[in-house]
């Protein structure tokens, strides 16, 4: 099959890589030259571990190729797939469809034999028939079928979730384009992966209501969590006892500083403002964004109770401010929050991520950075773990304790026990959903 991506950002670049691998010949496009020029040069624009390999490979294959020219990609695709971002609306929480069906104009304009013009961005209910309206008003005589694909690989492990996903859902209007979709992952067919094919609107329901879903026990834990603290139970071993029960599952039960990331946040606000459009409030995902967002206050009272109050003059060491491990995205990051806030309150802040600098240079503007948590410690006042890369998770916590002003921990991932941090000479420590803090002064 030949195929136009259209879009190579975290999903469209994965997605356009791992189809070439399966075989098909794979045109990714973007409007920024800057990037296509990297990928020319065979470099990755993001981090996403393996991935900068399995394109070398395919590209050596004479299979995968980058252009910014979408009319010679999509003339004679047999599928165009829309991969471009659809943030939140300024305003009203709304997902913003503007890169999405600018794209599908361009499309139309492009088409010339029978093509499925597939929508892998996260889209709201409607919009793929929205993006055949647009297509065939500006090309009446376009031959196309539109479908929809959402996308569900998790940054940080892209590769393996699309190579060996849970499932892939399909939204068509008819044989023709379902054909053609089934065709194309007809290799994950074969190894008995579930293709689902649905109705439009089911598909596009899919992906927020999974998200949603997902957000929303993320959130129930870190709201149990906080009455752990309060009543002397450990959350760890509460997640624990819940996720052996087989209907419940351990999977997204760790409490932590709240979700954030590209999709998440924009995600649960856009269905949210589906609920409401349709005169349905969506109760429960509307509370989980209110309870996501009072969470990031808490995490930023933690740290400065941690600093008695006063973080003015304080020396912070941050380890960790990419929305999760093994990922540079830093959209939507606790980080975001809680590190302007300690600059704020007149701390100096250091931070150490593995991936994180190139994004956060300008995201968190006043903050040093440093190369390992050992320099970042020396003569620091509080260490505070944001994001639980695999380099923090084996500390010498001894090491660093004895390096700082004042040991104080702020594990906001819950690595390390309260016991651990005391031995190793930490006189002041939080976590997450246990009561055991201590300030020993
Ligand atoms: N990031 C994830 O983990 C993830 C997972 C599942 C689904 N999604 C969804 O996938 C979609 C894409 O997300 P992303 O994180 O890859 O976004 P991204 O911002 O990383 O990438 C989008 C890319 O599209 C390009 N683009 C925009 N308009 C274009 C046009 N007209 N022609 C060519 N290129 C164009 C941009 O330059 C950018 O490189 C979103 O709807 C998102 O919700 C993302």
């Amino acid at each position: 099959m030949k195929i136009a991506m259209i879009g190579t950002g975290y999903v469209g670049l994965v997605s356009g890589v791992c189809f070439s691998d399966f075989g098909h010949d794979v045109v990714c496009v973007d409007k920024n030259p800057d990037k296509i020029e990297m990928l020319e040069r065979g470099e990755v624009p993001i981090y996403e571990p393996g991935l900068e390999q399995l394109m070398a490979t395919n590209v050596a294959a004479g299979r995968l190729s980058f252009s910014t020219d979408l009319a010679s990609a999509v003339d004679g695709a047999d599928a165009v797939f829309i991969a471009v971002g659809t943030p939140t609306r300024r305003g009203d929480g709304h997902a913003d469809l503007t890169y999405v069906m600018a794209a599908a104009e361009e499309i139309a304009r492009a088409i010339t034999g029978y093509a499925v013009v597939v929508t892998k961005s996260t889209v709201p209910l409607g919009t793929n028939r929205q993006v055949k309206q647009a297509i065939s008003k500006a090309n009446p005589d376009a031959d196309f079928d539109v479908a929809s694909n959402p996308e569900f690989l998790r940054e940080g492990a892209a590769i393996d979730d699309f190579m060996r996903p849970d499932r892939v859902v399909v939204g068509v209007q008819n044989d023709r384009a379902a054909d053609v979709m089934q065709e194309i992952y007809r290799p994950l067919y074969l190894r008995e992966f579930p293709i689902m094919i649905t109705d439009l609107e089911s598909a596009e329901m899919i992906k927020y209501a999974a998200n949603a879903f997902l957000a929303t026990k993320i959130t129930f834990i870190n709201e149990i969590a906080a009455l752990c603290e309060r009543t002397g139970a450990d959350v760890k071993m509460v997640s624990k006892g819940m996720g052996l029960d087989g209907r419940i599952g351990n999977k997204f039960l760790h409490a932590g500083p709240g979700y954030g990331g590209s999709c998440f946040p924009k995600d649960t606000k856009a269905l949210a403002r589906i609920g409401q459009e349709h005169g349905l409030p969506m109760q429960i995902t509307e509370t989980v964004i209110k309870v996501n967002d009072e969470l990031r206050r808490r995490m930023i009272e933690k740290v400065m109770d941690l600093l008695d109050g006063a973080a003015a003059g304080k020396t912070i060491a941050v380890l960790g401010v990419t929305f999760k491990p093994n990922t540079d995205d830093m959209r939507e990051a606790p980080s975001l929050t809680i590190v302007p806030a300690l600059i704020g309150a007149g701390a100096k802040v250091r931070v150490v991520d593995p991936q994180g600098q190139h994004e956060g240079k300008d995201l968190l503007p006043g903050v040093h950075w440093f190369e390992d948590a050992y320099k970042a410690a020396q003569n620091a006042d509080a260490l505070v773990i944001l994001t639980e890369w695999n380099e923090f998770r084996a500390l010498d916590l001894k090491r660093l304790a004895k390096r700082m002003t004042s040991p104080a921990l702020a594990d906001l991932r819950n690595i390390y026990s309260p016991r651990d941090a005391r031995r190793a000479g930490f006189t002041r420590y939080v976590s997450v959903g246990r009561a055991d803090h201590f300030n020993d002064g």
